[in-house]
């Protein structure tokens, strides 16, 4: 199974603009089944406010939901796209997952990162898992990766591939991802974006370096810090069925939940 991420620096505010890049740049690639985008792909990030964010925001099915989908149908290719989602007067930071045949489904993001916390809803979907055929995946949005318990929510839920929009500011995750990857014996697929934003008194700079990592813990595909373009790499998903670790450990059996306190 051919998946990819696809690294670039939307421009802020140009929905438009950034799907006509997207569209160039998936005309121009090989048989990809899966690609993944980074967080607020259409958009661009850093919001004056929410009434700037809900001016930019769109419900789910609407005009850039179905050109999303044409781009897709073009290539039979499913994409998990980060997305400024209305609904009503609320505002998710989601992430839209689609294919030829139109939505395979949605999840919002659960973890607000600082000045977000002013704009969006926390998400409500929970941590859905779609089975696309070949995978099932789960999607995951940035700051959700200081939380341990949303991939292995996804994992324990049956996840093979953890399909994870980024615009990361802050310079853990790359490394972090690997182990996320091994504890739950995953593939994980970051899309982080590039470039800056200054807008308002506020600065973002972005760190780019999105990769795949194997179940084991292997970086198998990494772009740079300020590369851009669509990178893609061969797996077999199967590698994240099997959840031992030695001959005597497998990583969900010998949980002990029963003993994991204060969670709730
Ligand atoms: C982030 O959650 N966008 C850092």
């Amino acid at each position: 199974m051919k998946i990819g991420f696809f690294q670039f620096s939307p421009f802020f505010g140009k929905p438009q603009k950034n799907l006509k890049i997207i569209e160039e740049n998936i005309d121009n690639v090989g048989n990809i089944e899966l690609l993944v985008f980074p967080e607020l792909a259409l958009t661009g990030y850093t919001f004056e406010d929410s009434e700037e964010a809900y001016s930019l925001s769109e419900e789910v099915g609407g005009e850039l939901t179905g050109k999303l989908i044409n781009i897709a149908r073009k290539k039979d290719i499913k994409m998990a796209v980060g997305f400024l989602e209305r609904e009503g007067k609320h505002l998710y930071n989601s992430s839209i997952l689609l294919g030829k045949d139109g939505i395979i489904g949605v999840y919002r993001k659960v973890h607000l990162f600082r000045e977000e916390k002013a704009v969006f809803k926390a998400g409500n979907t929970g941590f859905p898992v779609f089975d696309i055929g070949k995978a099932k995946v789960g999607l995951l949005v940035c700051f959700d990766w200081i939380f341990p318990e949303a991939a292995r929510t996804l994992a324990l839920k049956g996840a093979d591939i953890i399909l994870h929009s980024a615009n990361l500011v802050l310079p853990f995750y790359q490394k972090a991802a690997v182990t996320r990857a091994i504890e739950n014996k995953v593939f994980i697929v970051l899309a982080n974006r590039t470039g800056s934003e200054e807008r308002f008194g506020t600065r973002n700079v972005f760190t780019g370096r999105s990769e795949i990592v194997d179940p084991e813990g292997k970086i198998i595909l990494e772009a740079g810090e300020e590369d851009e373009g669509i990178f893609a790499v061969d797996i077999n998903p199967e590698e994240a069925r099997n959840k031992n670790i030695t001959e005597l450990n497998n990583i969900f059996e010998d949980r002990k939940p029963e003993l994991y306190e204060n969670w709730g």
